[in-house]
């Protein structure tokens, strides 16, 4: 089989965006819609706005990817789209879409989780970035945005195991509920990431929740209400001069509860699995100090650690072009009754995928 070129179209949250993609994680490009600006007077993302947006760039993005491409209808093989989990009314926006182009243009359709997208972003590849290692080998992936918290052993595409997740909030959500709370604008863990740069992360002492050795989850409720009562203690001068501490030491211990788990993990796995790589996955995966101590943490282990380049962090296309390449490979095709599911339905992370 010649190798398939994919139109792969994501709208899970706030993000347009569509991309191309080969089976071998080629980004052929990518165009994406930012709607920052438009939720940031709210504090976070307004569902009906994010929708409405969705409706108003898609067709107009992938006419430009198209053309800018130079990419006729006849080139694109499947047209693959996140299904799953996210806001409804946004998913519905980028399935409604590709079912209608796959019905008018002829294209085979292919359902996508929006989770085993990240998963497979770090293995993408462009003019500047080339992954040490392919998905041919296990890896163990910390999977880390605005909405999941996850560890997964991965032994292949579609075959995952969750070790252990966030039993409340996710990691990206802890970001931006502090970055609300110390007003420093939408979105909120790039801010406290800017922010973190100019302060000190041992100057206080966040919790670290569920630290025994046997406990593979993660939890953040607890370091979000101890943030929420350091804040109320300080006074409104003090704490404007301390928001780059707190930020550091806030940051700091969110990266210590996620790769200290992750430690965990790879310990345990690098006896059983010879040769088994490192992913960190994700919006938060754009942090520059989990990224810093997640290489040193490699480094300590000897294990290679493959993080995606920013553009591939955060939401975007290619991850979801690429999911949809390797399922386009195995022979796995969603029809037009798809329809979008805020939960997770496609994948119990337990097992083989359907
Ligand atoms: O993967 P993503 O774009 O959307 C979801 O699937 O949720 O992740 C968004 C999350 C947000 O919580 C955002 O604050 C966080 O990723 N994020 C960061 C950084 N960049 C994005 N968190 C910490 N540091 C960053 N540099
Ligand atoms: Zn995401």
């Amino acid at each position: 089989m010649s190798k398939p070129l994919i139109l792969g179209i994501e709208s899970s949250c706030d993000d347009t965006s569509v991309a191309l993609v080969d089976a071998d994680g080629w980004v052929k490009a990518m165009f994406s819609a930012n709607q920052d600006e438009h939720h940031a007077i709210f504090g976070g993302v307004v569902p009906e706005i994010a929708s409405r947006n969705h409706s108003y760039h898609m067709l107009a993005l992938i006419e430009h990817l198209l053309v800018s491409s130079k990419t006729s209808w006849e080139d694109v093989d499947a047209i693959a789209v996140t299904s799953e989990p996210g806001l409804i009314g946004s998913l519905l926006v980028g399935v409604v879409t590709a079912k209608s182009l796959a019905f008018a243009k002829n294209k085979k359709l292919i359902a996508v989780n929006h989770l085993e997208g990240h998963i497979v972003a770090p293995f993408l590849r462009n003019e500047t970035y080339e992954p040490q290692f392919t998905m041919d080998r296990p890896f163990v992936s910390l999977a880390v945005s605005g909405g999941h918290t996850s560890l997964y052993f991965v032994n292949s595409y579609g075959s995952y195991n969750q070790l252990g997740t966030s039993i409340d909030d996710a990691a990206g959500e802890a970001f931006d509920k502090f970055a609300k709370l110390l007003q420093l604008g939408y979105p909120g863990g790039v801010k406290v990431d800017a922010l973190a740069k100019k302060g000190d992360p041992q100057k206080y002492d966040f919790p670290i929740a569920l630290k025994q050795k046997s406990q593979r989850n993660f939890s953040f409720s607890g370091l979000k209400t101890s943030g929420l009562l350091q804040v109320q203690a300080l006074a409104e001068e003090l704490l404007e001069q301390e928001k780059a501490n707190l930020c550091a030491s806030y940051q700091e211990a969110i990266v210590d509860a996620l790769l200290a788990k992750t430690k965990l993990a790879l310990l345990d796995l690098k006896e059983k699995h010879k040769n088994i790589g490192f992913c960190i996955t994700g919006g938060v995966s754009a942090n520059s100090r989990l990224r810093e101590k997640a290489r040193q943490l490699a480094n300590e282990l000897n294990m290679e650690l493959q993080i995606p380049p920013l553009k591939y962090c955060t939401d975007n296309a290619a991850m979801i072009a690429y999911a949809g390449a390797l399922s386009y490979m195995a022979g796995d095709f969603s029809d037009l009754s798809l329809s979008a599911s805020a939960k997770n339905t496609l994948l119990d992370f337990s097992g083989e995928k359907r």
